[in-house]
């Protein structure tokens, strides 16, 4: 129904380092969003990121139970807690347990073995871990507005329901989603995660860096990026100049978006080459049939996706959330993809309940019609 979006001073690299001004900034938004939707809004999913975050593949294997060898609910939970039964440090947590699949007497590709004959059960589960510290900081930003937190969801597994297809998912593909601090790198294979990882640099690390050069604020940088800036040299139009103000906003100079465009290249290249990096590490390279996609703020810079593909040599899509209905076109911009992705979680998953006399009962008929109507 809407999207709302204010700047953020609590965090730093995609974790919250100030709850009182990161509280502040929610409470912002949420205001805004009852604004403009007229719903009062009691309770969130929110998603997160942050360098803390890791992830595990797991195994496990059990006996199954019965006698006549019909695999039960007991099983599974059995199963699947063995799976769990990792060395956890005491300033971890465990944020997500993905059960990519179940193998039954050797035959994979199981989605859920509950009813099915067999005598041997083994489970591949990916374990997403954060520290603890970061969990909290989130749960204690939303306690100060007195938000209820749904799910605390890590963003690229939101990001990934809002842009990727089934069919790359599975075939095997790499979603980045390059931020304002932060860069996660993603690898989905059969339908699932396996590996991901956070880079702590994004958008603003450009940014950043053409403050420093043409010696402005961070605020006209930003201006600069998002209204001339584009990812290589070659890019850049002949002889266009750029108006740039000055440190103090008074004076103004002209720098050629050629000498703009060479700044934001040199960090371009550096954010690919950690890219590289992650999914060298993830041993992924040779495995990304469905190639690479691209979304967050980020990957609207001009030429970014023909760039990446190139220096990567891998097939490069940029994205935009699509994987819903009955959205407004404008929505579907990058940096939505994770704030949509919530969106589709939230109404597939989390059970809606609406105060007694809150709403006409024709309206809660409305509004549930259409979130069924929500996917395709
Ligand atoms: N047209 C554009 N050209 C270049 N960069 C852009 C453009 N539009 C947005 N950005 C950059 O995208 C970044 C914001 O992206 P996004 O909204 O996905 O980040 P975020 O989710 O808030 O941050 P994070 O994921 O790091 O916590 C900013 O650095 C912004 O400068
Ligand atoms: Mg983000």
């Amino acid at each position: 129904m809407g999207i709302t979006r204010v700047p953020s001073l609590g965090l730093r690299k995609g974790s919250i380092i100030d709850i009182e001004s990161t509280a502040k900034a929610i409470d912002e938004c949420l205001n805004a969003l009852e604004k403009l939707t007229g719903i009062e809004i009691m309770s969130a999913v929110v998603g997160f990121s942050g360098a803390s975050i890791s992830i595990i593949n797991n195994h496990a294997v059990v006996a199954v139970g019965n006698p006549d060898y019909e695999i039960t609910l007991d099983d599974k939970e059995r199963v699947l807690q063995s799976a769990r039964n990792i060395g956890l440090p005491p300033d971890k947590v465990i944020v997500h347990t993905i059960e990519r699949q179940y193998i039954v007497d050797g035959y994979d590709g199981v989605k859920d073995p509950v009813g099915m004959a067999g005598s041997r059960l083994e489970c591949e589960v990916a374990i997403i871990l954060s520290a603890l510290a970061a969990i909290q900081n989130i749960r204690r930003s939303a306690a100060r507005i007195n938000l209820e937190l749904e799910r605390v969801i890590y963003n690229p597994l939101l990001a990934s329901e809002a842009v990727l297809i089934p069919n790359e998912k599975e075939m095997g593909v790499a979603l980045v989603d390059i931020g304002a601090g932060v860069t996660t790198v993603s690898y989905f294979e059969k339908g699932s995660i396996l590996y991901t990882a956070v880079i702590p640099v994004g958008g603003e690390y450009i940014t950043k860096d053409l403050a420093i050069v043409l010696h402005t604020s961070l605020d006209e940088a930003e201006r600069i990026k998002i209204s001339s800036g584009v990812v290589s040299p070659e890019m850049a139009e002949q002889d266009k100049m750029i108006e740039i103000q000055n440190l103090q906003g008074r004076e103004s100079r002209q720098v050629s978006q050629e000498v703009i465009a060479d700044i934001i290249s040199a960090r371009v290249v550096e954010i690919m080459e950690m890219v590289y990096a992650e999914l060298n590490s993830f041993g992924c390279l040779d495995r990304l049939y469905a190639g690479i996609v691209l979304t967050g703020g980020g990957a609207n810079l001009t030429g970014i996706a023909p760039m990446a593909e190139e220096y990567l040599n891998i097939p490069v899509r940029t994205a935009v959330p699509e994987n819903l209905r009955g959205i407004a076109t404008d929505f579907n911009k990058p940096e939505n993809a994770a704030v949509l992705g919530g969106a589709i979680y939230a109404a597939r998953t989390v059970k809606m309940e609406y105060a007694e006399n809150s709403f006409l009962p024709g309206l809660i008929n409305k509004l549930t019609d259409w979130f069924k109507d929500l996917f395709r």
